[in-house]
């Protein structure tokens, strides 16, 4: 973070960039950024629930084997809402709630092409794999981003006249290096013909967060090179 944070500000000069470690799991360590925010900047204009658990779902050390639909753990679940539903609950309790009061702000929800369309799972298959080796994109990863949707539309109505607006962008895949094997069964799927970029998103995450979208509120937006519409 300390690396990122001096890369923007050589970038921005003049930006004021703040870090925090927190967990989005605990109400406590949020206030304590909120606290730490309002103090110096005495308001907060901006949320953007983007933090997710993405689990390792070929075991990785807890040895679990090929995770499937059938034995996916419970335990994994658990920790996957927490992060990605009880997390942005909590952050939109404790940062929208001080919007809120000011009369203004935005919350961007991170949610996913697979908050609208279900997983393919063969693009994840492995060739000469056995059945019962194969891993498959976690169910909590559909649920969670589903769910981002509904936290959304209820607080996009619970505080439209309160001057706080919120909003889902779905992403879909990024390319970071995947097995170009991966890379090519997932781009048949996308009819721009290939994965995004990551500066593909920043207009739209600019455009958002300001009075640009004024009149928006409870929308999805879709940056997906038309793979849901397919
Ligand atoms: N990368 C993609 O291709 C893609 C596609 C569609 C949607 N998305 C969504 O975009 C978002 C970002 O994706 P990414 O690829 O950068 O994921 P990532 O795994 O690289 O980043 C997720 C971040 O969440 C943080 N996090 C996890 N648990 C936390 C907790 N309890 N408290 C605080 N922070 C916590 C992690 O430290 C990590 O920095 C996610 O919501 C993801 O589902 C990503």
């Amino acid at each position: 973070m300390e690396r990122t944070k001096a890369d923007l500000e050589k970038a921005y000069p003049g930006a004021r960039i703040e870090t925090f470690v927190t967990d989005i799991t605990s109400r406590d360590a949020l206030c304590q950024v909120r606290d730490a925010l309002l103090s110096k900047y005495g308001h907060i204009d901006g949320l953007i629930n983007n933090a997710a658990n993405n689990p390792k779902v070929e075991g990785g050390s807890k040895n679990l084997g090929a995770i499937q639909f059938h034995n996916f753990p419970v335990e994994m679940w658990n920790e996957d809402i927490a992060v990605g539903l009880t997390g942005s609950l909590l952050c939109a309790q404790v940062f929208g709630q001080v919007m809120a009061e000011q009369g203004k702000g935005v919350i961007i929800n991170i949610s996913s092409d697979y908050g609208i369309i279900a997983p393919n799972q063969s693009i994840y298959r492995k060739e000469g794999v056995p059945e019962d080796q194969q891993i498959v994109k976690p169910v909590s990863y559909s649920v969670v981003k589903h769910g981002i949707m509904g936290l959304t539309k209820y607080l996009a109505v619970y505080w439209a006249k309160k001057g706080v607006r919120v909003n889902t962008l779905c992403p879909a895949s990024l390319e970071n290096g995947q097995d170009p094997a991966f890379v090519q069964k997932i781009s048949q799927l996308i009819p721009m013909g290939r994965m995004s970029r990551p500066d593909e998103y920043v207009g739209t995450v600019l455009y958002m967060l300001s009075d640009a979208s004024s009149y928006m509120t409870g929308a999805t937006v879709v940056l997906d090179g038309g793979r849901t519409i397919w």
